[in-house]
């Protein structure tokens, strides 16, 4: 079984990416970053989780802020509290640190592959305390960036554009790192008959699940005119506990920074000629979305 640590700002599809891990994996241990929501809000919603899975992963608090310039949130997509409207199961747990760093480097270890779902944060100010812990872990696989369009602008994905100064540290960290971008995750998309299968099993998760995809699609509907939602977090666990759902490319990729039009773009170097030569990133270019779609079902279930 893959021994996990789950770095995330839920935010929807965190949130069922958090459940997916814990049914296919061991995680060890869960880091939240401001993204989707501000910090205090993400670590809630990260403790939701653990108490609605009633499993004793330990949450470990992270950066507050990007590591230039201001937080930028997602309220349009995920509320102020980062989870919407969903119904919060009363808990008493508690961030086990707000050091979240310090977890990563201290838990490092050859087994343990790093599922970075949110801002790369954290990740950039592990490999800035300590250039070495890349190699003390298996790798990252990360919901981030894209090989086609944007999101928060129009070549630019929400994780990346939130700090493309730690996206690139970490891409340029030389980690073994798999992305996720949006060319894969809008293959995996929900829709009300998969909220309305989730209905008709009574159980917490299925319960909770139902509720995140019927609030999350009714804001779908004033972004995008439909009820569905790409379920993008995830892909990127799916890419280590079900890697054979994916089809995954060696690529260079490095983000801009500095464009005044592509500022947090991930550019994907897609010439033939340089493709294994420059690689540092493994792409993820196809999903079978029907098998991803049931393994995320049943995990909910
Ligand atoms: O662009 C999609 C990503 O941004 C996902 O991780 C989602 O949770 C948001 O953080
Ligand atoms: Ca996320």
């Amino acid at each position: 079984m893959p021994r996990l640590i789950v770095d995330c700002d839920p935010g929807h599809d965190d949130a069922i990416a958090l459940i997916l891990a814990h049914r296919h994996a061991e995680v060890v241990g869960i880091t939240s970053v401001s993204g989707n929501a501000p910090l205090e809000a993400t670590t809630a919603n990260a403790l939701l989780v653990t108490a609605l899975l009633d499993v004793d992963t330990q949450v470990h608090a992270g950066a507050v802020k990007p590591l230039v310039g201001e937080p930028l949130h997602a309220a349009v997509v995920h509320g102020v509290t980062g989870l919407g409207e969903v119904e919060r199961v009363e808990h008493s747990r508690v961030p086990a640190s707000d050091d979240a760093v310090g977890f990563l480097l201290d838990a490092a270890a050859p087994d343990i592959t790093v599922v970075a779902i949110g801002p790369l944060t954290n990740l950039a100010l592990a490999i800035e305390r300590d250039a070495d812990w890349v190699s003390r872990i298996a790798g990252i696989s990360i919901m981030g960036g894209s090989a086609g369009v944007g999101n928060a602008t129009r070549v630019a994905e929400f994780n990346i554009f939130a700090d493309p100064e730690a996206a690139a540290v970490v891409f340029r960290s030389g980690v073994r790192l798999t992305m996720c971008g949006l060319n894969l995750t809008h293959q995996l998309q929900t829709d009300d008959g998969v909220t309305e299968r989730l209905r008709r099993v009574d159980r917490p998760t299925a319960r909770f699940a139902a509720q995140i995809f019927d609030d999350l699609h009714g804001r779908m509907v004033t972004l995008l005119g439909r009820r569905s939602a790409a379920l993008h977090d995830p892909c990127a666990v799916l890419a280590v506990t079900h890697p054979h759902l994916l089809t995954i490319e060696p690529r260079a990729v490095d983000v801009e920074l500095a464009g005044s039009l592509t500022r947090g773009m991930t550019v994907v170097d897609e010439r033939i000629s340089r493709r294994r030569d420059d690689a540092n990133a493994e792409v993820a270019y196809r999903i079978d979305a029907p098998a991803a779609m049931e393994v995320v079902l049943d995990s909910l279930m």
